[in-house]
């Protein structure tokens, strides 16, 4: 192509070396948002990564105050009023990384092995962070210019349910002006196929507690009368979801939309080798909704799981006890035009039906974010896709992720924006898990992408973006 694609292209492939290094010094900081002893280090990521965002020429970079972990801003806007303004987010906080024994690595101190960098947010999402500052830095570096007006905004907290994100972007409404928005939280699908994400779910996250005596009794001496907190609560597990797959929550699916026949058509076409996935979770068989395929369960229909679940004593050898209290973390998934809120009360309602008496339930709210759909035939996506395709060597497959990013519906209902999903990690990143991993041609070639998308966006017609 043109010259100055050339010339960026020699900077990227000379600046490798530093890049990586920077890579791994921003997963050095243990930026876990849940834990609050790390809320240090989450500030301190946010300020390098506002130093980082200034070095590489980008304007009015700032940790900004939330009430909670800062959001990072940063904005370029030179490229003139006619050209596209762009919204871009990531998160730099990332999640715990218990449990740390079952790692084969220390999850803090990144090394690279086999093409990929090791740490934990190497994937989710310290990688997308940094790719959007090294595709600005080089454009900046090599052009002297953006071909597009760009606002950063990197938050602290998307992996404890982004608490403050919402005020926060009410707040700033005016000074996050763009056209449409680029979320870089999601990746390629199975097989690592380049992929643009186009709908989110939503959660419902709640825990249930089941108190009953006072303390905890003798198994011998009281066993037999009382009502036992744990099976209590087994029991009440056990009736959330029938053997068909389908949950018994009154009112669970009424506004679930169905899927069409040509969103099935769009999932089944999906190369997916469910014989080869299976094999890499290490399951000889599943379950699931009846009436629906593996891609439509994990992705466009909703779901409810138990976490985790504790109770009485746990540790080696017997003791004999009725435990006191009984305890379980659930999760819904939800699908559009779910709403968490209700979906809550349902819970809640359903729950005291069937609590048996002789103990006392409550479920608390954990967390709620709602599911979204995002637009395939909007200027913007289909930008991406051909930024995808002259980058990658192959245009990207459409599909629904079964992850939940909450803020994409703040930035379409609160700022109004259309959002595309940009994201690039690889699906076997175990993001969350032990021995977090992304693969480095994800990361750099994806770099590359950022920067060609900035272009393609930049050579649209004038207004094809305002529709
Ligand atoms: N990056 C993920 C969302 C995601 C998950 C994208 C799977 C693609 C595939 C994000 O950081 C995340 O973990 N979200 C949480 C949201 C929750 C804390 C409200 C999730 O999905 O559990
Ligand atoms: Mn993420
Ligand atoms: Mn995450």
């Amino acid at each position: 192509m043109s010259a100055p694609d050339d010339v960026m292209a020699a900077y990227l492939d000379a600046t490798r070396e530093r890049r990586l290094q920077r890579y791994m010094d921003f997963i050095r900081i243990p930026s876990i948002s849940g834990i609050p002893a790390h809320a240090p280090d989450c500030r301190r990521a946010a300020g390098v990564l506002a130093s980082e965002l200034s070095e590489a020429g980008l304007e009015h970079a700032e940790v900004c105050e939330t009430g909670g972990h800062p959001v990072v801003y940063a904005d370029w806007l030179h490229a003139g009023p006619e050209a596209p303004t762009v919204l871009v987010y990531a998160h730099y906080d990332v999640q715990p990384v218990d449990p740390v024994e079952l790692w084969s690595y220390a999850p803090f101190e990144p090394a690279i092995r086999d093409g990929r960098m090791l740490g934990r947010g190497s994937s989710d999402d310290k990688a997308q962070v940094q790719m959007h500052v090294r595709a600005a830095e080089a454009m900046l570096a090599t052009r002297g210019a953006l071909p597009v007006n760009l606002r950063y905004i990197f938050e602290g907290e998307e992996e404890c349910t982004s608490e403050h994100l919402d005020g926060w972007l009410q707040a700033n409404r005016e000074r996050l002006a763009a056209d449409f928005a680029v979320i870089s939280d999601t990746g390629f699908f199975d097989g690592n196929l380049p992929a643009i994400t186009v709908g989110l779910r939503g959660i419902c996250y709640v825990q249930i507690d089941v108190e009953g005596p006072t303390v905890d009794l003798h198994s011998g001496s009281y066993g037999g009368a009382v009502v036992n907190p744990a099976t209590a609560l087994c029991a009440m597990v056990t009736a959330l979801k029938g053997p068909d797959g389908r949950i018994r929550v009154p009112g669970f699916y009424d506004d679930v939309v169905p899927l069409s026949e040509r969103d099935r058509e769009a999932f089944a076409a999906l190369p997916f080798d469910e014989a080869a996935w299976m094999d890499e979770i290490g399951v000889d068989a599943l379950a699931g909704e009846a009436g629906y395929t593996n891609l439509e369960r994990r992705s466009a229909r909703p779901t409810l799981d138990v976490n985790g679940i504790w109770a009485g004593f746990t540790g080696d050898g017997p003791k004999t006890i009725i435990p006191a209290h009984a305890h379980a973390k659930v999760s819904c998934r939800l699908v559009a035009n779910q709403e968490p809120a209700k979906i809550l009360a349902a819970i809640r309602a359903f729950v005291a039906e069937i609590a048996p008496p002789g103990v006392r339930v409550r479920v608390q709210d954990l967390g709620l974010g709602l599911p979204s759909l995002t637009p395939i035939d909007h200027p913007a996506t289909q930008a991406a896709a051909r930024a995808i395709e002259a980058t990658f060597g192959r245009a990207p497959l459409y599909y629904r992720e079964g992850g939940s990013i909450p803020v994409t519906a703040s930035f379409e209902s609160t700022l109004g924006l259309p959002v595309v999903l940009l994201g690039f990690a690889n699906p076997d990143s175990r993001a969350h898990a032990p021995d977090e991993s992304m693969v480095l041609n994800n990361f750099e070639t994806g770099i590359r992408t950022i920067a060609r998308y900035w272009d393609e966006l930049a050579a649209l017609p004038v207004g094809a973006l305002r529709l």
